[in-house]
């Protein structure tokens, strides 16, 4: 599919209002990005009216009502509904995080909903990805190792080495930290980001892993790690707790210790 990014000077739209239905009580405005490739009123913001007392908990079951029964063009990613896949990533009030975990109540007043930041979007809420998969292929995500497994066992970990692990393995690849990196919106095409930086090191600190030098070499540019700032967006935002800022300290950490 073809993608599009929004222009610099573009100057959003008068969206469309939806109110609520007739007899609503409890009701809340959803103020939400929508891009269309097949239209020219790009981009807009449209506001759905929902009555809260009709509707599920989260801001994903707010966007699903609305492509049920109100629009449905609304075009979003979701897929496991309990924070797992990382399909529903994007920006609420301000906030990159998944929809699916992200109550409702949670917002005060109106609920603004726009796709992640700093990537080209190809409809509405979904952005196009392929240039951080590419990135993610880049620093080989897999068991690199010339010793053959033991004969008819799994490769042992000492249950320090797999506690090692432990604030990686949960990265669901939902992006929130790397469209949050300021050094990631500048410097995208070359700069890795943090969710990637996190998964290399998740296998650079894998003790059955035996590639280390050379993923150590993959990273040592300018640009693929060190345009790191330390600013610490991604860990603030990371909607699975986890801490890539940190990941990228002991990259850097080895880097040096490998220099000296
Ligand atoms: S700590 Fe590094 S990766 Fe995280 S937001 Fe800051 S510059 Fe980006
Ligand atoms: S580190 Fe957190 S925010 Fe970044 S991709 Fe993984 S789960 Fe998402
Ligand atoms: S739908 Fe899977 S993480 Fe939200």
């Amino acid at each position: 599919m073809a993608t599009f990014t929004l222009p610099k000077n573009s100057t959003i739209e008068k969206g469309q209002t939806f109110t609520a239905p007739a007899g609503s009580t409890n009701v809340r405005a959803f103020k939400i990005y929508r891009w269309d490739p097949d239209t020219e009123a790009n981009p807009r913001t449209d506001t759905f009216e929902l009555d809260l007392d009709k509707c599920g908990p989260m801001v994903l079951d707010a966007l699903i009502q609305i492509k049920n029964d109100v629009d449905q063009t609304l075009t979003f990613r979701r897929s496991c509904r309990e924070g797992i896949c990382g399909s529903c990533a994007m920006n609420i009030d301000g906030l990159n995080t998944l929809a699916c975990l992200k109550p409702i109540e949670d917002v005060k007043g109106e609920v603004r909903i726009n796709p992640l930041p700093h990537m080209p979007v190809v409809k509405d809420l979904v952005p196009d990805l392929s240039q951080i998969y590419a990135q993610l292929r880049s620093i080989e995500p897999w068991l690199k190792s010339e010793t053959p497994p033991p004969p008819d066992a799994e490769r042992r970990q000492s249950k320090d080495e797999r506690a090692k692990l432990d604030g990686m393995w949960e990265c669901i690849l939902c992006f929130c930290c790397s469209t949050a990196c300021p050094s990631y919106w500048w410097n995208g095409d070359r700069y890795l980001g943090p969710a990637v930086l996190l998964q290399a090191y998740r296998w650079i600190a894998d003790s059955r892993d035996e590639a280390t030098g050379e993923r150590l070499d993959n990273l040592e540019d300018p640009f693929r790690l060190y345009r790191c700032h330390t600013i610490m967006n991604c860990t603030r935002t990371c909607p699975k707790g986890l801490n890539p800022a940190e990941a990228i300290g002991k990259i850097k950490q080895l880097m040096v210790e490998r220099q000296g």
